[in-house]
C-alpha cells in the first residue's frame, strides 16, 4: 500500500526526473494578497511566474504545497471535501505544454515504477470550447495518443474545464483526471459526463494561456504555461482502494484519537455521529496547520483568526455532539503534528503554541456555551408562554450578539422545550450585522487571487523604500511583521515598541520622496540565498526561500530579496504619502501609505 508520504516522495522524484526542479511549498497564510486569507492553491504562489516573471529555479518547477478553502465550510464532512488539503503540482513556465503534460501526467499515474494504476479505471475531460478559445482537440488528441479510449474522453463546458484561480489572474482550460469509485470496472461508454457521480477527481492540468484582466478582457500571457495540481488526500484514496480520504492513513489515526476522546465510539455505528466526527477530524487538521505555519496565526475575530475560530467552534460543537464535554481536541491535534511533520516539520517547532491556543479557545468558548445556556434559561419561562412555541429571531440573534451563542445551540435548546426558533428573522439580523460588520472576512472565505496590476506593483515597490527608510530612520531593528497592498494604499507592520514620533515619519516620507525624485533604476538578479544575504540583501525572517533567489535592487537605496514584480524605475511611483500610523500588536508598529 502506498502511503500519502510516499505518494508526495514519488510526485516530487518523477518530476524531478523529468528535469523539474523541486521548490518549497510556502505558507498558508499568503503574503502581499489582501484578496484572501489562506494560500488556497498549490498554484498561489506561482501566480506572479505564470504572469510572466523569471522564476530563480528555473522553467520546470515542482512542489506540494498546503492548501486552506473554506468556501464551502458547510459541506465538509460528506466524502470528499476537506478544508485543508495538499496539493502536488508540476509547472512549466514558458516550456513544454500540452502534450508533454499529459504525457507525463498519465505515465506518472499507470507506469508499474511509480503509482502503477489500472489504465481501465481512469478516463478524463477536456474543454469544449466557447467564445473565449476552440474546442480542445489538441489535448483530446494527445490523451488517444498515449492510449486513452475515445469513450473515456468527455468535452465538458467552462464551468468544468475553464480554470482561473479567483475573478482576475491567470487562467485557461484544462483537462482533468479521474478515476473509477463506482466499484468494480466502469462499463463501457462511461465518463465524467455521462456518469459523473462515479468518478473523483484526482488531478487538474490547466493550460494557463491568459490574464484574466477584468470581467470583459482576457488577455494573452506573454507565455504558454502549464499548471497542474494533483489532489494528494484523494489520490491516496484511490491508491489504498478506499472511497472516502476519512478511510485513509491520513485520516484513520485523527479519528481514532477522536473515539477514544467519545467515550471509545465506533467509527461506523451511526450515520450522524460519523458526521460529526468527520467535521471534528477535518477541522482540527486544518485549525493545527494553520496556528503551526511559520506565519501562524492564533484566533481572533478578524481575517484569516476569524475563520479559525468558526473551523474551531464548529470542531467543539460537533464534539458535543459526540458527547464530549470538556476539552479534547489537543489529543488529535498531537496526532496531526506527529504524522505530518514529516512534510511540515513547522508543526513539531510550534508544537506548545498549537496545543496552548486550542486549549485556550476551547476553555474560552465552553465559557461561552455556558453563559449562553444561562442566558436562555433565564428566557425560557417568558418564552414558554408564548402559545405558538416559536421563539423570536431578535432573541436568537441578541444571544448570537451579545454572548457569541450559536444558533444552532440555541434551536437545540428551544427544541429540547418543544420550541422553534423563527430562522428567518435570524438570518435578517444576521444579515444585516454582516453588512455592518467591517471584518470583510466573510468576502475573502470563497477566494481570488491577489490583483498584480501596475497600481499594485507601484505599490509592492513602495513597500521596498518605505521599509529601508523606517531602517534609515530608526534603526537596524527594524525588521518586516506583515505586509498587505490593495490598489488604494499600503499596508506595512514592523517591529518597534514605541509609537514613531511625527517628526520621525515626516523624515521617513521625505525620504522615500527622495529616492522616488531620483527615478532610481529598479533591477533584478538571481543569484544563491547565502550570496544574497552575504550581499546585504534583506530578507524575511522565518520564510522559507528556495535555493535560488531574486533580489531586487532599487539603485544604491534598498536591496532585498522577493519575488516581485516591481516597476522599472522609482520615479514612476508619484508622490508619496503617509495616512496613518499605529499600534498592530505588542512591539508592531503598523504604517498605511499612499502614492499620490
Ligand atoms: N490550479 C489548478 C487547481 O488548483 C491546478 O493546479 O486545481
Amino acid at each position: 500500500m502506498i502511503t500519502s508520504n510516499e505518494l508526495r516522495r514519488k510526485y516530487i522524484d518523477f518530476f524531478k526526473s523529468k528535469g523539474h526542479a523541486e521548490i518549497s511549498g510556502k505558507s498558508l497564510i499568503p503574503e502581499n494578497d489582501p484578496t484572501v486569507l489562506f494560500t488556497t492553491a498549490g498554484m498561489h504562489p506561482l501566480v506572479p511566474y505564470l504572469l510572466g516573471e523569471p522564476h530563480p529555479a528555473g522553467k520546470r518547477l515542482t512542489d506540494y504545497q498546503k492548501c486552506v478553502r473554506t468556501g464551502d465550510i458547510d459541506e465538509v464532512g460528506d466524502p470528499a471535501h476537506l478544508t485543508c488539503f495538499e496539493m502536488l503540482g508540476n509547472w512549466s513556465l514558458g516550456d513544454y505544454f500540452k502534450k508533454e503534460s499529459i504525457a507525463f501526467s498519465y505515465e506518472f499515474l499507470i507506469s508499474k515504477d511509480w503509482l502503477a494504476l489500472d489504465p481501465r479505471m481512469i478516463s478524463v475531460t477536456v474543454f469544449a470550447g466557447d467564445e473565449n478559445a476552440p474546442r480542445d482537440e489538441d489535448s483530446a488528441g494527445f490523451w488517444k495518443a498515449v492510449g486513452m479510449p475515445e469513450d473515456r474522453i468527455a468535452y465538458l463546458p467552462a464551468s468544468d474545464n475553464w480554470w482561473a484561480a479567483g475573478p482576475t489572474g491567470p487562467c485557461g482550460p484544462d483537462t482533468e483526471i479521474f478515476f473509477w469509485v463506482g466499484g468494480g470496472l466502469p462499463p463501457a461508454g462511461s465518463n465524467k459526463g455521462t456518469d459523473p457521480g462515479n468518478w473523483m477527481e484526482i488531478w487538474n492540468n490547466v493550460f494557463m494561456q491568459f490574464n484574466r484582466v477584468d470581467e470583459k478582457t482576457l488577455v494573452k500571457l506573454p507565455a504558454q504555461n502549464v499548471d497542474t495540481g494533483m489532489g494528494l488526500e484523494r489520490t491516496t484514496t484511490i491508491l489504498q482502494g478506499k472511497t472516502s480520504v476519512y478511510q485513509t492513513e491520513v485520516f484513520q489515526p485523527i479519528i481514532a484519537a477522536i473515539c477514544a476522546s467519545a467515550g471509545g465510539y465506533v467509527y461506523g455505528a451511526d450515520p450522524e455521529k460519523d458526521r460529526s466526527v468527520r467535521i471534528v477530524a477535518d477541522h482540527i487538521r486544518s485549525s493545527t496547520f494553520i496556528i503551526g505555519d511559520p506565519k501562524g496565526v492564533l484566533p481572533s475575530n478578524v481575517g484569516a483568526g476569524y475563520v479559525l475560530r468558526r473551523l474551531l467552534r464548529r470542531a467543539i460543537r460537533h464534539g458535543r455532539k459526540l458527547g464530549i464535554e470538556g476539552s479534547f481536541l489537543s489529543g488529535p491535534a498531537t496526532v496531526v503534528i506527529d504524522n505530518f511533520q514529516l512534510a511540515y516539520p513547522e508543526l513539531a517547532d510550534n508544537r506548545a503554541k498549537i496545543l496552548e491556543a486550542l486549549v485556550a479557545e476551547e476553555n474560552k468558548f465552553l465559557e461561552t456555551l455556558k453563559t449562553g445556556e444561562h442566558e436562555f434559561e433565564k428566557m425560557l419561562p417568558n418564552l414558554l408562554k408564548n402559545p405558538q412555541k416559536i421563539m423570536s429571531g431578535r432573541l436568537a440573534f441578541k444571544l448570537y450578539d451579545t454572548y457569541g451563542f450559536p444558533i444552532e445551540l440555541t434551536e437545540e435548546l428551544a427544541a429540547e422545550s418543544g420550541m422553534k426558533v423563527n430562522r428567518e428573522e435570524f438570518d435578517e439580523a444576521f444579515k444585516k450585522h454582516q453588512e455592518l460588520s467591517r471584518a470583510g472576512a466573510d468576502q475573502l472565505f470563497k477566494g481570488g487571487l491577489a490583483d498584480h496590476s501596475e497600481v499594485s506593483t507601484k505599490y509592492h515597490t513602495a513597500t521596498h523604500l518605505l521599509q529601508e527608510a523606517l531602517t534609515r530612520v530608526l534603526g537596524p531593528h527594524i525588521a518586516q511583521k506583515g505586509s498587505n497592498i490593495t490598489t488604494e494604499r499600503l499596508r506595512f507592520d514592523f517591529s518597534h515598541t514605541a509609537p514613531v514620533t511625527k517628526e520621525e515619519l515626516e523624515k521617513v516620507e521625505a525620504l522615500v520622496n527622495e529616492q522616488i525624485a531620483r527615478d532610481l533604476p529598479v533591477t533584478m538578479e538571481i543569484m544563491k540565498l547565502e550570496e544574497a544575504k552575504a550581499s546585504g540583501a534583506r530578507a524575511l525572517f522565518g520564510e522559507k526561500y528556495e535555493e535560488n533567489v531574486k533580489v531586487y535592487t532599487m539603485g544604491d537605496f534598498s536591496k532585498e530579496v522577493c519575488g516581485g514584480p516591481h516597476v522599472e524605475r522609482t520615479g514612476l511611483l508619484g508622490k508619496f504619502r503617509i495616512q496613518k500610523e499605529q499600534s498592530s500588536a505588542a512591539g508592531v508598529r503598523r504604517i498605511y501609505a499612499v502614492l499620490e
